[in-house]
């Protein structure tokens, strides 16, 4: 008789937790699928406001792909034509003034350089993107490295 009280007791509690989760979850959550009810038509929010003022931005952390300060509006980025590489690209960037792309665009998977962008660079936008004039939806409690007060190893 024992282990089956017990069984249906866990059962229960497992049911009572995960309802419970459910109903904090759908209170901190924010809605993301726009007004309700789903089905009608809403009015459309304004487009936000693109961050065009050509200010390069400090990193989150070294490796993060920078941010685009610029406009990006009717580049075009397809297998025929790379708008962005005619001026970051190292053979134009005296002229446009623009940062290079940095080595690592030049390299392939297993780390040899080669003459041209590689092909896993090609698609800038799949890692640099612009900014737009927004509020997070989710608040943000990034810290940056910096401000973690880190010791350096074995100075204690
Ligand atoms: C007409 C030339 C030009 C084109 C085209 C262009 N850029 Fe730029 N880009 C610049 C210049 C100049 C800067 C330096 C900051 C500024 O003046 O806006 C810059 C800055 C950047 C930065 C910031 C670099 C850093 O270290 O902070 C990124 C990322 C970037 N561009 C990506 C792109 C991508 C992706 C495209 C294509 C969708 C593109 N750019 C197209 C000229 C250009
Ligand atoms: C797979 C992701 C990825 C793609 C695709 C990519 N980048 Fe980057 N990019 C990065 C990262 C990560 C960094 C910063 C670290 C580094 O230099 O590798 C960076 C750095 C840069 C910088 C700053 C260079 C410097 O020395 O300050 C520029 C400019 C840039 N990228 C432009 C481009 C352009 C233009 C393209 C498209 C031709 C492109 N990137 C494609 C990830 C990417």
């Amino acid at each position: 008789m024992r282990p089956k009280w017990i069984a249906v007791a866990a059962g229960l509690l497992v049911f009572v937790t995960t309802a419970a989760i459910a109903q904090v979850a759908t209170q901190t959550v924010p809605q993301l699928e726009g007004p309700m009810p789903a089905m009608e038509t809403g009015a459309a929010a304004v487009l936000p406001k693109w961050v065009t003022d050509d200010q390069r931005k400090m990193r989150a952390y070294p490796d993060q792909p920078p941010i685009i300060p610029h406009s990006i509006d009717g580049y075009e980025l397809s297998v025929n034509a790379n708008r962005c590489l005619s001026c970051h690209k190292r053979e134009f960037t005296q002229d446009s003034g623009a940062p290079m792309i940095s080595v690592t665009h030049y390299m392939t998977r297993e780390g040899q350089m080669i003459a041209d962008v590689s092909p896993r660079r090609y698609f800038c936008t799949a890692c640099h993107v612009p900014q737009a004039d927004v509020q997070p939806l989710v608040p943000s409690t990034f810290k940056d490295m910096s401000e973690l007060g880190f010791k350096p190893a074995g100075s204690e």
